[in-house]
């Protein structure tokens, strides 16, 4: 068995030894440089672009929305981004005119010496200001008002939560060239056939005469799902005109000023409960802010809508959910996907339902856990792998949770101790895989190739973006056709040589495409054993059994394809039904202290517990829940992006802090394998669950160690300190 064992990261020694090629690192010979002119104001219509005559223009190349072939338009669900702003903008930063141009100094120069004018149009910055709804959604069940009446106590609370940057190593990057009549994109990116779909529309173009091919991706966080396939149509513009290939990198101030961040979020809840603290209701609103477009804006809403009651069964449920547009670059995909803010207020609220009840808040989750057999709030039955009791029993048990928050009561209530200790915790389910039918409507291709020379080529368009989908794979196909790990080779997501697995996103990477992946070696174990007799023992068995089995073609690929299980069903409409296939469940307890004088915040220990069904590679497992759960530690103590006038004034490294190793606390990580029947070798979703849960568990962990429940992020020595006063 080679699932399960710590098999070394395939993308480990390259990336190490910098002999990884990056977009940027790529020799791509006669390649120009693309430039970006940007919106210098939020909303206005566009009165005239001059270009400085003084400026030698023909050297370069210049591209505006006239030079669109096709239509200018981002296409992902609706059609409302354009791919280059043309008579109005709606937010600051949005491109309006692309320059190429053989030096990058000098295209960057051109960019200075277009002149913009605008007629300003007024600006709405404030989400609850916002007049246009981009989606909203009802979650129903059970008598509202018959659950607060017959509630012995009613608490209500109002939580925020900021945007965050993705921040991820290498910024956005893409080249363009056309070779044969094929309009070809490659870069850094997380969804190839996503680009591909927005390249049919921009250049009027079927998909054979595109190809989109991902190179060595430096994280994506979900801020690679979307932003490249506008990169890809800004250097594919670039290219066509200038007859020669054009890279677009954007240096780290460019990236994080205009591309996608994490939805702000307001949330409110109303929550009757029995005075032993059993939940009776929940009423829940959220707010969104979408940005200037729409681009993933619903699809994020809807994940945080879903998650909004948390990890708890409730009789009486009404979840209202809006995602609102305002004139700031548009908010996207980000690790979590609308779920950490939502979980982050009905976590938090267990403080103040605490403070009502006089019940401690491990109590009252105990109390409304989901268990096997529970139900959802949208009618879901839980029939297995429910591990959310075990995570929270372990990540209790080995962080000494109980004791530790007795003793640091009594050593707060020290006055002349220089620090406050606090120690808080939370739990969470987090749904593998797309929303409701989703999956059904992606219906994901995965295979595997077995060329005439004997080489193992595995075929699926999911992305290695750092977090080991590359190793994964190789381990679950080595089980699937019982062979060792390093028979299989990955091939490059290439939309010309891979099928399409769907997007790698929403933890789906491993259950979904990973189960493709195991189905199709287990056609080619089928093929082996039929027309060879066995499944080859040795790389020369390998060689013949392969020159056997393709006869003379060049290779036999055999296909997976997605097929949705009959007995999970959901309706749109309604918003009933199984939301997920199944879901991923983790508690975390955040163990900190804080300077009496400074209230600078040092995470003492982390310990959390999650359960992922069955952990593939665990070490690889347990570097995705360090990273992840240190990226929430980041947005719960140290990630404050400022907005001004509708753009991000701190968008440098060196003042949007970030974790860094040194930032990161000791850590437990307690894997809990409760196996998932259809994800292959019982594997759930991983990627987004560790994100989800810090945040709660440190404002619960300050609210212990200072006594004051501050109910946003991040929790900046600053807002300490005045929530002291
Ligand atoms: Mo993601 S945040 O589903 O790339």
């Amino acid at each position: 068995m080679n699932v399960g064992k710590n098999e070394p990261r395939r993308d480990g020694p390259a990336k190490l030894t910098g002999r990884a090629l990056y977009l940027d690192d790529l020799d791509i010979p006669g390649c120009w440089h693309g430039a970006t002119v940007r919106s210098s104001v939020p909303h206005g219509k566009i009165k005239s672009i001059t270009y400085d005559p003084a400026f030698a223009w023909d050297e370069c190349i210049v591209v505006t929305a006239k030079d669109i072939p096709g239509k200018n338009v981002v296409a992902l669900i609706e059609p409302d981004q354009p791919l280059l702003a043309d008579a109005i903008v709606r937010h600051r930063e949005e491109a309006i005119v692309l320059i190429a141009h053989a030096d990058r100094a000098l295209a960057y120069e051109a960019a200075k010496r277009v002149k913009i004018e605008y007629e300003p149009l007024p600006p709405v910055f404030d989400m609850e200001q916002s007049d246009k709804t981009f989606k909203s959604y009802l979650i129903s069940c059970g008598d509202l008002e018959a659950g607060f009446a017959a509630a012995d106590v009613i608490v209500s609370g109002e939580y925020r939560t900021p945007s965050q940057e993705h921040a991820y190593i290498e910024n956005n990057a893409v080249a363009a060239y056309e070779e044969d009549g094929v309009l070809t994109v490659t870069g850094s990116l997380q969804c190839p056939y996503y680009v591909l779909k927005a390249m049919t529309q921009i250049f009027n173009r079927d998909e054979n005469a595109i190809r989109v091919i991902q190179t060595v991706t430096g994280g994506g966080f979900g801020g690679k799902e979307e932003y490249p396939s506008m990169l890809a149509g800004h250097a594919a513009l670039l290219a066509l005109k200038a007859g020669r290939p054009v890279k677009i990198v954007y240096d780290r101030h460019e990236d994080m000023a205009v591309t996608t961040k994490r939805h702000p979020a307001i949330i409110r809840h109303r929550t009757g409960l029995t005075k032993d603290g059993k939940l009776l209701a929940q009423d829940i609103e959220v707010i969104m802010d979408g940005g200037a477009y729409a681009t993933l804006s619903g699809v994020v809403l809807s994940r945080g809508t879903l998650h909004a009651t948390g990890v708890y069964e409730c009789p009486n449920v009404r979840v209202r959910s809006k995602v609102v547009m305002t004139h700031t670059p548009p908010n996207g995909a980000f690790r979590g996907f609308g779920a950490p803010q939502t979980l982050f207020a009905v976590e938090l609220h267990w403080e103040r339902i605490s403070d009502a009840l006089r019940i401690d808040s491990l109590t009252l989750r105990r109390r409304n856990i989901l268990k096997l057999g529970s139900t959802t709030a949208t009618g879901q039955h839980l029939l297995q792998s429910v591990g959310a009791k075990e995570c929270l029993q372990k990540a209790v048990k080995n962080s000494q949770y109980v004791s530790k928050r007795k003793a640091y009561d009594r050593w707060n209530k020290n006055l002349k101790n220089p620090t406050w200790k606090g120690i808080g915790l939370s739990v969470c389910h987090h749904g593998a895989g797309f929303t409701g039918s989703g999956e059904a409507y992606l219906a994901s291709r995965a295979g595997i190739a077995l060329t005439k020379a004997g080489e193992l080529v595995i075929l699926a368009a999911s992305t290695e973006i750092g977090q080991g989908t590359n190793t994964m794979f190789a381990q679950v196909a080595s089980d699937a056709l019982g062979v060792p790990a390093s028979w299989f080779h990955i091939e490059t997501p290439d939309t010309h040589k891979v099928p399409d697995s769907g997007p790698t996103v929403a933890s789906r990477t491993c259950m979904i495409v990973g189960g493709l992946v195991s189905r199709a070696t287990h056609e080619l174990k089928r093929a082996f054993e039929n027309e060879y007799g066995r499944v080859p023992k040795t790389p020369a068995d390998l060689k013949k059994a392969a020159a056997a089995l393709c006869a003379g073609a060049p290779a036999r690929r055999f296909e997976a394809q997605y097929e949705n299980p009959p007995d999970v069903t959901w309706d749109d409409a309604t918003y009933r039904g199984d939301a997920y296939g199944v879901y991923s469940y983790a508690a975390i307890v955040v163990d900190l202290e804080i300077d009496k004088l400074t209230c600078a915040v040092r995470v003492n220990k982390v310990t959390t517990a999650q359960d992922i069904g069955k952990a593939i590679n665990p070490l690889l497992a347990e570097g995705q829940i360090i990273g992840g759960s240190t990226q929430g530690l980041g947005w719960a103590l140290l990630e404050e992006p400022i907005f001004k006038d509708g753009v991000m004034i701190n968008s440098q490294l060196t003042n949007y802090v970030i974790p860094t190793s040194l930032d990161a606390p000791p850590f437990e990580v307690i894997l809990v394998e409760k196996p998932y029947s259809r994800g292959p070798f019982g594997a759930k979703g991983l990627g987004e669950l560790p994100m989800d849960i810090p945040g709660p568990a440190v404002a619960a962990a300050v609210k212990h160690a200072t006594g004051r429940l501050i109910a946003t992020l991040p929790q900046t020595p600053e807002r300490i300190n005045s929530s002291l006063k």
